[in-house]
């Protein structure tokens, strides 16, 4: 399970925590008792209204038929689409059989070509996933991956192209007309929230990551956060501690650690937390560091710049490798290395970041036990449920995103949709 611990040098900050978090019980008690205002965006709530034995078994079947035939699958989709996917695919080591390639989340010329380009000689399976089919980006990366296909497997092209979508989209309907594979995007769920559905599961499978391990995972961090008492409920925790920070003035919430292959797990959680909260002015602003690298870039604006954030820290248990610096006959004045497990000085940079940062900031630990598809799942879920707790705190709806929409309608205007 996940543990969350405080290092804040205010030494009231438990007893204030215990108090907002008693303060904004009824906030927790109507989300678990399941709120009508939402009940159309709830699909993700309980993890088996999409992700029963029976769907997981379907999505395993159709993965592995794919990989049976594959060497490239490309997930064409943007944001919620594809970010869940991405953060646990580039997280695990797994048989690589078949390689993951991604569209649909950029326009430039430069990059889509490089990505066609990958794809040359290769045996293609594509996966557009696309919640009404109406984004651009992946509309567009859709539309050149067919073409591809097509004059790539003439009329068989079909059978290699899968489609993830709403029913009633103008998707599945594509999907009707041309023969492609339709898989359902749940409509009670949101991209950002859609990590444990098929949506998240199919694109998993595929690359070969035990994705039914990863449901389970989820499942029972949903039950671990469904059982009544607050004080056992870390995800209610730090959602409290979230707005807690927000009231006292810091307007970033910067999520770091020490591991690069939570690289992409910080851009699922970057939208999960922006989209969810930014909204009516208010919210923090979510961003993340991958130490070491960024104490040598952000490292000297937290510890000496304007105090704007606080710090949470994803930091894994479990040893998952180990390197020892070899004693060296070169004098590189390093000798106090000699004979270390790499696994402890990246622990020992760690503890000394926290030590450092605590001083001027607030910091949180969430600690995982180790990073395998069970405790991805976990997160997912931890996630999931915090940040609708936290944006229901705060006061907004968590399940629009307006802002965006603007955007959209901007660069519709400006190509002549
Ligand atoms: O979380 C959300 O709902 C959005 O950010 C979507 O994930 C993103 O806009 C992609 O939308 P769609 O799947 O409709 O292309």
């Amino acid at each position: 399970m996940l543990n969350l611990k405080i290092e804040d040098k205010n030494p009231n900050i438990k007893q204030e925590l215990k108090e907002y978090m008693e303060g904004k019980r009824s906030v927790l008690n109507q989300i678990l008792e399941g709120e009508t205002d939402y009940k159309d965006s709830l699909g993700w709530f309980h993890t088996a209204e999409w992700a029963d034995v029976e769907q997981t078994e379907r999505i395993q079947k159709l993965a592995d038929e794919i990989r049976e035939e594959a060497d490239v699958f490309v997930i064409v989709g943007v944001g919620g689409s594809n970010n869940a996917a991405r953060s646990v695919i580039e997280a695990i080591q797994t048989d690589r059989k078949v390689e993951i390639v991604y569209a649909g989340h950029t326009l430039s010329p430069y990059a889509l070509n490089q990505m066609l380009k990958s794809l040359e000689g290769k045996s293609v399976y594509i996966d557009c996933i696309a919640k009404n089919f109406e984004t651009l980006e992946p509309g567009a990366s859709f539309r050149i991956l067919r073409k591809f296909l097509y004059e790539r497997y003439g009329e068989q092209a079909g059978k290699r192209m899968i489609a993830t979508g709403t029913r009633g989209s103008s998707l599945e309907k594509l999907c009707k007309k041309h023969g492609y594979t339709f898989l359902e995007f749940p409509q009670n769920v949101g991209g950002r929230f859609s990590a444990v559905t098929s949506v998240g599961l199919l694109p998993m499978a595929v690359a070969g990551i035990d994705m039914k391990s990863l449901v389970r995972g989820a499942a029972d961090m949903e039950k671990q956060l469904h059982k009544g008492g607050s004080e056992e409920n870390p995800a209610y925790e730090y959602a409290c501690l979230r707005n807690m920070y927000y009231e006292k003035g810091y307007k970033l919430e910067m999520l770091a650690g020490f591991e690069p292959q939570l690289r992409w797990f910080y851009k699922w959680w970057v939208q999960l937390f922006g989209e969810t909260e930014g909204k009516e002015n208010k919210g923090l602003f979510p961003v993340a560091a991958e130490f070491c690298e960024e104490l040598h870039a952000v490292g000297q604006y937290i510890q000496d710049g304007a105090p704007l954030m606080f710090e949470t820290f994803l930091d894994v248990q479990e040893q998952n490798a180990s390197l020892y610096a070899e004693q060296d006959r070169v004098e590189d004045g390093f000798d106090y290395l000699n004979g270390k497990d790499f696994w402890d000085m990246n622990k020992a940079s760690f503890h000394a970041t926290v030590k450092a940062h605590r001083e001027k900031l607030p910091c949180l630990i969430l600690e995982i036990e180790k990073l395998d598809a069970y405790h991805f799942g976990q997160l997912f879920y931890f996630f999931l449920f915090a940040c609708y707790v936290s944006a229901r705190i705060l006061e907004v709806n968590p399940f629009d995103q307006p802002g965006v929409e603007a955007y959209k309608k901007w660069m519709f205007e400006a190509l002549g949709k």
